[in-house]
């Protein structure tokens, strides 16, 4: 079967290097090695919605930040189709039909909705839109006929569930959705990078991110006060790698090249932790080393940004085109869905002739 890949973001912030490892560094690898029919990268403006409804001028000024986030990595407008999930109404026929196969207790039970109503402190007053937000994400999946979704870790019960609803509703009304697989990064720490204080989760609200979008003085002023090792007080003392979060990051990113071009003294990172670990190494000396490896993947991309922000109505016209394909696209599985159910009373003569017959 030939691929169709799909994923999307929320426009809540800007995306960091947590996004960048997470998901989109493998988004990019696909499409440039991958084999595919067609490329789909959502801005999921609607999802986001869903908890941030009473907030929707940081949704609307966050959309373009996060199509500049994508076009700075490097998704190539010529090979992907980006969209704006909301201008594509499908999407929202498609979930009112689907949330007739997914119950209440199923959707309580999805660990990542379960974990956010947490964190969201809702208790006992979630929006049944938040609630329903899998369901809406099984539409945006399904409408395209994706099959491949490349997600952070956290996506998983989505895409479990998304399905499901396949599986429900192709044995009530017949063969018409595909199932889809996800595709998340090899590591668990590439799904869960922590933030510069190492502490959980890379998060806007925690104020502990680096930006894909960050000045290089921005980046040099957070990696200078990147957790390191409380106990190595001294250089001479020796240090912890584990729960570094320079070591950290370095495996995130380094290779052998890094070390040729910026710390010579070593061969590889195996040499540096090493040495580190013994004593006589000193955090400004692995930071700075930090500093200019992601500086190496950084800069290409302020480069590429800023050559779009000098266009931005180029970037304008590149996600109302990508919508206006998204559009063709899904309103043709609304309408098959819609034929499978047998509520498409219009769109040929059949409901009339049935009609017609019996009265
Ligand atoms: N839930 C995803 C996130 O929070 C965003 C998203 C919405 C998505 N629809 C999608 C991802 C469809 C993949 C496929 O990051």
């Amino acid at each position: 079967m030939s691929k169709i890949i799909l994923s999307g973001d929320r426009p809540t912030g800007r995306l960091h290097i947590g996004h960048y490892v997470g998901s989109l560094r493998n988004r990019v690898r696909m499409q440039n090695e991958e084999d595919y029919e067609k490329f789909y990268v959502m801005v999921a403006d609607a999802q986001a919605l869903t908890d941030n409804f009473d907030n929707p001028q940081k949704i609307r000024e966050n959309v373009i930040e996060v199509v500049l986030d994508y076009l700075s990595v490097g998704i190539d407008p010529n090979k992907v189709t980006i969209f704006i999930q909301s201008e594509v109404p499908a999407l929202t026929e498609l979930t009112f039909y689907y949330m007739n196969l997914v119950t209440l207790a199923r959707l309580m039970r999805n660990p990542t909705v379960k974990s956010e109503i947490s964190m969201r402190e809702f208790d006992n007053s979630i929006p049944s839109g938040f609630l329903n937000y899998p369901v809406s994400q099984a539409s945006d999946i399904t409408a395209f006929k994706a099959n491949c979704i490349p997600v952070g870790a956290d996506q998983l019960p989505m895409i479990e569930q998304t399905n499901e609803i396949v599986r429900k509703f192709n044995s009530i009304y017949g063969d018409v959705l595909v199932e889809a697989e996800a595709f998340i990064p090899k590591t668990a720490i590439e799904g869960r990078v922590p933030g510069i204080d190492g502490k959980a989760k890379m998060s806007k609200s925690l104020d502990n991110c680096i930006y894909l979008s960050d000045t290089k003085e921005e980046v040099k002023r957070k990696v200078m006060m990147m957790y390191t090792d409380p106990d190595h007080i001294k250089i001479t003392d020796p240090g912890k790698v584990e729960g570094n979060m320079v070591f950290l990051y370095l495996d995130l990113f380094v290779n052998d090249s890094h070390f040729e071009k910026y710390l010579p003294e070593y061969k590889n990172i195996d040499e540096l932790k090493n040495h580190y670990r013994q004593g006589g190494l000193g955090d400004v000396v692995i930071k700075k080393f930090l500093i200019n490896v992601l500086e190496d993947v950084l800069e290409p991309m302020r480069i590429r940004r800023k050559s779009y922000e000098d266009n931005i109505e180029r970037v304008y016209e590149i996600i109302k085109e990508g919508t206006k394909s998204a559009n063709e696209v899904a309103n043709k599985t609304l309408e098959e869905v819609k034929k499978a159910i047998g509520i498409n009373y219009f769109s040929d003569n059949t409901f009339l002739e049935e009609i017609k017959e019996k009265y």
